[in-house]
C-alpha cells in the first residue's frame, strides 16, 4: 500500500523521543489538521509537534522515570510514606504541581456533601490518579483514568492496585473516543482548555457526553508562567456559555490556582 503525505507525517512525529508515547489518533488527527490547510510537509510536521508541545509534552517536567516511582510506591512502608511518593510523583506534572498546595482541602471540598463515591472516571487525568489518597474513598473504588500516553496510562495500570483502586487507565484521544464507563464522578479537570486548542466544540461535547451524574470541570487561574490577569474571568464566562441551556444545578469553587465548578444532573 503507498504511503501518503499523512502516513508520512505520522511516522516523523511517532518516532521522535519526545512524541513516540502519545496516541497515534492524536498525532494523526493533528497532521491531517496541519496538511489539510495546504502547509508544506516540514511545516506540516514541525506545526503538529507545537500543538502537541502545548496540549500535553509543556506539562511535563524532568524525567519520567516509571520503574524507579513505582518501585517507591510498592517500597512504602506505610500511608504517609505511600502520600509522601504520590506528591513527589505528581511534581513532575506541572498540573498537579500546582495542586499539591491545595490537595488537603481540594477534594474534601468539592466532595464534601456527594453521595458515597464508588466509581470516578478521571478524564485527560495526567498523574492525578496518585491524589486519590487525598480523596477520602472508602474501598473498592472503581478508578477510569484516560491519558494520551501510553507510557504513563501503563504506569497508572500498575499503580491503581498500588493505592487500593479498582479499575484500568487506557490511552484514549478524548476528542475521537468516548470513554464508556459510567462513574459517580467525573473529573475533567483543567481538560477542556487542551482540548479546545484542537477542537472548539470539543468541551461542550464532553460535557454533554460525560457519564456521571456529579461533573467537577476545572480551569486554571493562572498560565504555567505565573499569574495571568483575566484568566479567571475569561474561563469563567466561557464555562457558563458551555453550560447554558443545560438544566444543570451548578457549584462554583474558587482555589489558589485553580477555578472550579461542580455540576449535578
Ligand atoms: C492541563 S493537563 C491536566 C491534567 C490533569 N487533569 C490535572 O488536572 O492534573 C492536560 C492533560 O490533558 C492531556 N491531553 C491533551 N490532549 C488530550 C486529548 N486529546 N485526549 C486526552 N488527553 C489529552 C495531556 O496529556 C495532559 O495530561
Amino acid at each position: 500500500m503507498q504511503q501518503t503525505e499523512l502516513d508520512r507525517l505520522v511516522a516523523a512525529i511517532s518516532t521522535s523521543n519526545k512524541y513516540r508515547q502519545i496516541a497515534p489518533d492524536l498525532v494523526r488527527r493533528l497532521g491531517a489538521q496541519e496538511l489539510s490547510k495546504g502547509r508544506k510537509f516540514k511545516d506540516a510536521v514541525k506545526a503538529a509537534k507545537n500543538k502537541l508541545h502545548q496540549i500535553a509534552a509543556v506539562y511535563h517536567e524532568g524525567a519520567f522515570a516509571y520503574e524507579r516511582w513505582l518501585a517507591q510506591l510498592q517500597q512504602a512502608p506505610d500511608r504517609a510514606a505511600l502520600q509522601a511518593s504520590c506528591a513527589a510523583i505528581m511534581a513532575h506534572h506541572a498540573s498537579t504541581r500546582e495542586r499539591l498546595p491545595i490537595l488537603d482541602l481540594f477534594y474534601t471540598t468539592l466532595f464534601a456533601g456527594l453521595p458515597p463515591i464508588h466509581s470516578i472516571l478521571d478524564l485527560a487525568c495526567g498523574l492525578n490518579p496518585l491524589a486519590a489518597p487525598w480523596m477520602g474513598l472508602a474501598g473498592n473504588v472503581r478508578y477510569y483514568a484516560y491519558d494520551i500516553y501510553q507510557d504513563q496510562m501503563a504506569f497508572l495500570n500498575r499503580t491503581l492496585p498500588l493505592l487500593g483502586l479498582q479499575g484500568r487507565a487506557r490511552v484514549c484521544d478524548l476528542l475521537q473516543c468516548r470513554p464508556t464507563e459510567t462513574a459517580d464522578v467525573a473529573l475533567l479537570l483543567k481538560t477542556i482548555p487542551c482540548l479546545e486548542q484542537v477542537d472548539k466544540e470539543a468541551g461542550r461535547r464532553l460535557l454533554d457526553g460525560v457519564n456521571a451524574p456529579v461533573v467537577l470541570v476545572s480551569f486554571p487561574v493562572q498560565s504555567l508562567g505565573g499569574r495571568e490577569k483575566g484568566m479567571m474571568e475569561h474561563y469563567e464566562r466561557h464555562f457558563y456559555e458551555l453550560v447554558a441551556g443545560r438544566p444543570w444545578q451548578i457549584d462554583r469553587f474558587v482555589f489558589n490556582t485553580e477555578l472550579v465548578y461542580r455540576l449535578r444532573r
